[in-house]
């Protein structure tokens, strides 16, 4: 199964991109750019030597086309003509969404949010590609790009999810749950994603507040979910 990572030269998409390559994914990392996601990939390869990355780059609609399961990490203001551009390609398949709302799309600070008429990023991302059949979920929301970094640790975080898909969050927690520490949880449908998006910008501010980069959430005392 190929992963592409659509807008995965920032921090955040090379993030989930090296963490999942070097867990043994096939990954692609698109890019406006097929040259920058190229060059982005051979320095992701020369500072990850140690592994051996199964990473491709291409531009983001060939690695939209090229991937079976898409993860979009692209800043809110990209999210619409970014998902426009890679629309054809997406029918049927997993879209995983990164997008957080934050205030600093509209020249705020990150530890706000900014509302949608759509209720969230993810469900924005569903709008923009109903009819497609593609299968829309909120995830990686609130794992930091740091911890992504933090090269071998591991992330001490839960990720939730959320979205419309049973079968396909099932596919999203096996793909996510490759990544050592990292624990998928299930919180539901797709509307969710309105809370989900919500707790990064407090995130953020709890890292400002306590000058740490990595801070995350754990969900704890739900018993169905403590049997690893
Ligand atoms: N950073 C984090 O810790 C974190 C945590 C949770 C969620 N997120 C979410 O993940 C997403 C990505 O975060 P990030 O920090 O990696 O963002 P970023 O560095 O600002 O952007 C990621 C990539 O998006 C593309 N991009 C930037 N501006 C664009 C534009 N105007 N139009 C089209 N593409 C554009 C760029 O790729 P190309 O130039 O190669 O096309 C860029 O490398 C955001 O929505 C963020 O809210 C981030």
């Amino acid at each position: 199964m190929k992963v592409s990572v659509i807008g995965g030269t920032g921090p955040q998409g090379l993030g989930i991109a090296e963490r999942l390559a070097i867990a043994g994914v096939e990954v692609i990392v698109g890019s406006r750019k097929e040259e920058k996601a190229l060059d982005v990939v051979a320095k992701a390869k020369e500072d990850l030597a140690d592994y051996d990355l199964n990473m491709v780059g291409m531009a983001n609609e060939d690695a939209a086309k090229e991937g079976d399961v898409l993860i979009l990490t692209v800043p809110l203001a990209a999210q619409k003509p970014t998902v426009e551009g890679i629309k054809e390609f997406c029918k049927d398949k997993i879209v995983m969404d990164a997008t957080v709302p934050l205030e600093t799309a509209i020249g705020g600070k990150p530890f706000r949010f900014v509302d949608l008429m759509e209720g969230s990023a993810a469900e924005r991302t569903a709008k923009i590609l109903e009819g497609t059949g593609a299968k829309v979920i909120c995830a990686f929301c609130n794992i930091s790009n740091s911890h992504l970094a933090n090269i071998p640790e591991e992330i001490d975080c839960d990720c939730l999810i959320a979205g419309d898909d049973a079968e396909a969050k099932a596919t999203a927690a096996e793909i996510i749950d490759k990544i050592p520490g990292i624990k998928t949880i299930d919180t539901g449908i797709l509307e969710k994603a309105r809370i989900i998006e919500k707790i990064t910008p407090l995130l953020i501010g709890l890292n400002i507040k306590y000058k740490s980069h990595y801070g995350g959430l754990r969900i704890t005392g739900i018993p169905a979910l403590d049997k690893d």
